[in-house]
């Protein structure tokens, strides 16, 4: 059986840190869908292209693709702010996009790196488009002001001034654009375990996380 763990969910829900413990644990690869589409929100951006516009897009797709061959683009620390996530909710609307995009997810699943036990992806879309195979789907979720605070807290670390009822606002634009758009919705697999977040801590979402793991992998 194939070891893919698909781990879905809205913005700041706490599925990326989720994903690097349980990774971490498990000895899996892991990837961070989101890292490719704000890589190429980021390459759209830097063009003064609006990323909503296809062509634009597509563009940035290019330019993405001729940078990983020679430099890591999706480590970049500037991908992380809250105007390439609102850039790269827009390019992920776009079907040819997501198109683009999902060779490079799929083989990532299927070809975890010599050494690795497994793989899990996290993103919006793993368990319904991407590995609707995994064995073991999680979606995350919490209460759209607790995110809000978290992703307050994360941007203030980095230096960012926001207020908390500016980032709620993006928040819930966010939410409403993944969730209502017509490709790849954001919603949970019919398969997926849902977890709320809202209440537990990092340590509780990773022993939750595992048990279903025991049961899924053994
Ligand atoms: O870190 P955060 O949860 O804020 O966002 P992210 O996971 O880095 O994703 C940024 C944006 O990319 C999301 O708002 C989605 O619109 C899009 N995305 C997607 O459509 N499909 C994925 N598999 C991953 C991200």
């Amino acid at each position: 059986m194939k070891k893919i763990i698909a781990i879905d969910g809205p913005a700041a829900s706490g599925k990326g840190t989720l994903s690097r413990n349980l990774a971490r644990e498990l000895n899996f690869a892991h990837m961070d869908t989101g890292a490719l589409y704000r890589a190429v929100a980021f390459e759209v951006l830097e063009q003064d292209k609006e990323p909503s516009v296809e062509d634009n897009a597509l563009d940035g797709c290019k330019a993405l693709q001729v940078n990983l061959h020679s430099a890591n683009p999706l480590s970049n620390p500037d991908l992380r702010t809250e105007i390439i996530g609102e850039a790269a909710s827009k390019v992920a609307s776009i079907q040819s996009v997501r198109d683009f995009l999902t060779d490079m997810q799929r083989d990532f699943a299927n070809n975890p790196k010599d050494g690795l036990d497994g793989v899990i992806l996290d993103g919006r879309d793993i368990g319904t488009v991407i590995c609707p195979d995994a064995p073991l789907k999680l979606y995350i979720t919490a209460k759209c002001e607790i995110r809000a605070a978290r992703r307050m807290k994360e941007l203030q670390l980095k230096g960012e001034s926001v207020t908390y009822e500016a980032v709620l606002e993006d928040m819930r634009a966010r939410d409403a654009r993944d969730s209502g758009r017509k490709v790849a919705p954001l919603r949970p697999a019919k398969d997926a375990t849902i977890i709320d977040s809202s209440d537990l801590s990092e340590a509780q979402m990773l022993e939750n996380a595992l048990t279903y793991a025991k049961k899924a992998f053994g």
